[in-house]
């Protein structure tokens, strides 16, 4: 029994999978994965800079292996990312020449791009994030060559594009820090703003980088009501619990000590302290009880990645880091945290 099944009368429960899965024919993970979860995304291998390195090399191969092993085991493939502002090579929004293109032709691109990729795997990938954090912190909407390239109706293009593509596929914006005030108000907005201009969009992916003892679960629960309330679907995308402290947490606030933190300077390099543990089960735990709570307006709860060994809370935003994010640890066993997680749903 996995976490798909404790979660069936609830909602979809997903990983990120790498390409060292495959690579590395990593059969036991795969087998893991088959077993826990029954909704899978490409941590990198859908995204521009993988799939197409060059605007006229591409390379299908962990993409391809990602979309089989859904399919063999009958799980629900999220497709990541279309349209974003990172891993883009520059030339996409380049003319031969370097200069920059005219939105016409960046239309052209974008029209070219999401044709090639969601027609390649219609009916096959059946969620798409076709647009991923185009909204910065503060509301704003962010300053992307897609913007300043194309206008503000390049949301509204990527969407009707990605419809035409696969008229099948459920639609979503996915975002992070989505429990921010003025972000959440920004993301509505916009997705009011698509509604009303009869825009194809159906759900909302909520980035679920979390911390230990931050955001407040209360602005977490108003993002997803406000989402909702929007008229789509939510979707807990991404989801980890950085347990480690921060580097200004370690270095002190002044930045120039910021700069002399080693990783070696973390905590836990050598495991994590069982009041460490316990307090991860219990955030997991108080997370799903809000998620299931909310199931009516949920679809989905996807963690990124299965283990904690192959995390990029690891090397992200820091190199060499040993991080205990995720709900399995480093010999791919299921930490307290899985079982707090599996226990949920039974004391509805
Ligand atoms: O595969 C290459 C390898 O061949 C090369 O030797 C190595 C060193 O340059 O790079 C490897 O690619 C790295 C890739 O992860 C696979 O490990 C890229 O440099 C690195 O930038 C990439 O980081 C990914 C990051 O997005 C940036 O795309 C992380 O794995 C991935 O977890 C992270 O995921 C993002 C979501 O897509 C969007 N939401 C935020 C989330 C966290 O940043």
């Amino acid at each position: 029994t996995g976490l798909k099944d404790y979660y069936k009368n609830d909602f979809l429960i997903g990983t990120a999978m790498n390409a060292a899965t495959f690579t590395d024919n990593d059969v036991a993970l795969q087998q893991l994965i088959a077993r826990e979860f029954n909704a899978i995304t490409a941590e990198n291998a859908m995204k521009w800079e993988v799939l197409r390195p060059e605007l006229n090399k591409w390379d299908w191969d962990i993409s391809d292996k990602i979309v089989e092993f859904g399919t063999e085991h009958d799980m629900h493939v999220i497709g990541h990312t279309l349209v974003w502002h990172s891993q883009v090579p520059d030339a996409v929004f380049q003319d031969d020449a370097g200069k920059p293109l005219t939105r016409e032709a960046l239309l052209a691109r974008m029209e070219e791009h999401i044709n090639i990729v969601v027609g390649r795997y219609k009916g096959r990938i059946p969620t798409w994030d076709v647009v991923n954090e185009a909204i910065e912190d503060d509301g704003q909407w962010r300053k992307s060559h897609w913007l300043n390239i194309i206008g503000r109706d390049y949301i509204a293009k990527a969407f009707e594009l990605a419809h035409k593509a696969d008229p099948s596929a459920h639609l979503m914006y996915n975002d992070y820090s989505m429990f921010l005030e003025k972000k959440r108000q920004g993301v509505v907005d916009m997705v009011r703003e698509l509604k009303k201009q009869k825009v194809p969009i159906h759900g909302v992916g909520m980035q679920g980088h979390l911390g230990i003892s931050g955001p407040d679960l209360a602005e977490v629960e108003k993002s997803i009501i406000a989402f909702a309330n929007e008229g789509v679907r939510v979707h807990i995308t991404e989801l980890d619990v950085d347990v480690l402290p921060s580097v200004w947490e370690i270095t002190g606030a002044d930045i120039a000590t910021r700069f002399d933190y080693k990783p070696e300077m973390d905590p836990y390099r050598d495991g994590l302290p069982a009041e460490k543990e316990e307090q991860l089960a219990e955030r997991y735990e108080a997370l799903f009880k809000l998620f299931i709570r909310h199931r009516d307006k949920i679809d989905r709860v996807s963690t990124w990645g299965t283990s904690d060994d192959a995390s990029w809370k690891n090397d992200f935003p820091i190199k060499g880091r040993v991080n205990y994010p995720l709900l399995f640890d480093r010999n791919r066993e299921p930490k307290l945290a899985w079982h707090k997680v599996a226990a949920v749903p039974a004391a509805v």
